[in-house]
């Protein structure tokens, strides 16, 4: 079914997504390379999209007996891949034929069937600064006499790109900052100018980036844990730009797992005493989230999934007393092939304890590049879409994140099947389509 035999008002009011949608990736590494690598495998038909809800998932309509469940991408009006255009900053000159042989994610027969595309795609030089990631040095970078002057150039990028294709959406997929808490700077647009034109310290390159982005009126999703558009004046320049943001680091495996096992704890009222996460990790993620000062930024956004889930201060016997403990070790031998080890001591009636083992041996940019892609399509969705472009951010896309973005006052949903429920009723609700509660009553009428 598509938006014209939808015929609801809003359905009639989403823009089509005709012509090109051109994303522009911060960050040319194992991540973004994957996902534009595995775009033009399944484009040429060489490999089928498996892990993208958008291009793979169906939205069951109406009741379960009328048997109506199309595919997502027939149901709303998404780009096509056929029409999306990739381009790129990264503060090294590989084009993406080169990063992704370096990333060692796909193989080098996959690859070379792809290098005549791939090789084309080249980085513009980056914004970057050793302050905030301490393990890289680039040298493709952008020389500026202060940050307004470096945003100026970034915005100069997005419109002589805007001239080659109908629509944009940038995507943070470098690598994650130190941790910086918000400060006076992040609460207004003004201040973030004048910060920008000061060269305030708390003001990173991911941020300089989203400023870029949001005034050009340009969607953008933060894939990395940095503080980027999650603050007052990325919010309000959001909305004022009629530019749509979303949480933030992509929820992949451990932190997945966590918000799939956690509520089903929750729902059957057992006890947590002590959840111990550790990973093993050799891509160059690993090596910059081997700074103590990056790994903070990680851990933040790795440890809130359980204390919102478990909600402790509703269920204190439970949850009280839990104790959380993330570790990420740098191991070069396993480059990308993450090993995540999970033990989780629980408890159940009368409090008599009991163990999980949870081993995931997954491959990090293999999850994640179906997120990206999903997130870069979604978010030209919400931007061509009346009812969503200018409330800022899109929480229904909390799904992909571990760090969910919410309105002020309001605790983020970080329950997989929650997210997963909040994100196709939002479809539904943008199409015009009844939305489904799960209630079923009237199947016993
Ligand atoms: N793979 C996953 O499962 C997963 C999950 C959640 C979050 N992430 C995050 O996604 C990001 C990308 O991961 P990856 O494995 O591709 O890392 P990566 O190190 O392979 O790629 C990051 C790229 O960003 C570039 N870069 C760094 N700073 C830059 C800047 N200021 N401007 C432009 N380019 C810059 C680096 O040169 C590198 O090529 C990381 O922050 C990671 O923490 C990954």
């Amino acid at each position: 079914m598509g938006i014209e035999e939808q015929g609801g008002q809003k359905a009639a009011a989403i823009a089509p997504a005709t012509g090109k949608l051109g994303v522009m990736v911060v960050g040319l590494g194992a991540v973004a390379t994957t996902m534009i690598a595995g775009v033009e495998a399944v484009r040429r038909g060489l490999a089928k999209p498996i892990g993208s809800l958008t291009q793979m998932g169906t939205i069951r309509l109406g009741k379960r007996t009328d048997n109506t469940s199309p595919l997502i991408k027939d149901f709303v009006p998404l780009a096509k891949l056929d029409d999306v255009a990739f381009t790129g900053w990264d503060i090294f000159e590989d084009n993406v034929y080169e990063a992704a042989a370096h990333a060692q994610v796909l193989d080098e027969k996959t690859l070379a069937q792809l290098k005549p595309f791939l090789e084309t795609i080249k980085p513009l030089p980056a914004v970057f600064d050793q302050y905030y990631v301490k393990r890289l040095n680039g040298t493709h970078v952008k020389k500026g006499k202060n940050k307004r002057d470096l945003a100026e150039q970034v915005r100069a990028d997005i419109q002589a790109f805007k001239k080659t294709v109908d629509r944009v959406v940038m995507i943070w997929a470098a690598s994650t900052e130190i941790f910086i808490e918000p400060t006076a700077v992040h609460q207004s647009i003004e201040a973030f100018e004048a910060g920008l034109e000061a060269n305030d310290i708390a003001i990173s390159p991911s941020q300089i980036y989203a400023y870029a982005a949001l005034s050009e009126g340009v969607p953008f999703a933060n894939g990395a844990p940095n503080l980027t558009v999650d603050t007052p004046a990325m919010v309000e320049l959001s909305k004022r730009n009629a530019a749509p943001i979303c949480g933030k680091d992509f929820k992949t495996g451990q932190t997945m797992m966590k918000t799939v096992l956690a509520p089903a704890f929750k729902a059957r009222m057992l006890g947590v005493k002590g959840w111990f996460s550790t990973n093993i990790l050799g891509n160059r993620d690993g090596e910059v989230l081997d700074d103590p000062q990056s790994f903070k930024t990680k851990e933040e956004s790795k440890l809130g999934s359980l204390d919102y889930i478990f909600q402790p201060e509703l269920y204190p016997d439970l949850y009280k007393d839990l104790y959380h403990k993330i570790r990420i070790n740098y191991y070069p031998p396993r480059g990308d092939e993450k090993e995540a080890w999970d033990n989780i001591d629980i408890f159940g009636w009368l409090g008599y304890p009991m163990q999980i083992k949870v081993n995931f041996l997954c491959r990090d940019s293999i999850l994640a590049a179906p997120i990206a892609l999903d997130l870069v399509l979604f978010l030209d969705l919400a931007k061509r879409t009346p009812s969503l472009r200018s409330i800022g951010i899109q929480e229904w896309l909390s799904f992909y994140l571990k760090s969910p973005q919410s309105a002020p006052g309001l605790y983020p949903e970080h329950d997989l099947f929650i997210q997963s429920m909040k994100l196709k009723n939002t479809l539904r609700h943008i199409m015009g389509a009844d939305l489904i509660t799960h209630l079923g009553l009237e199947y016993y009428d």
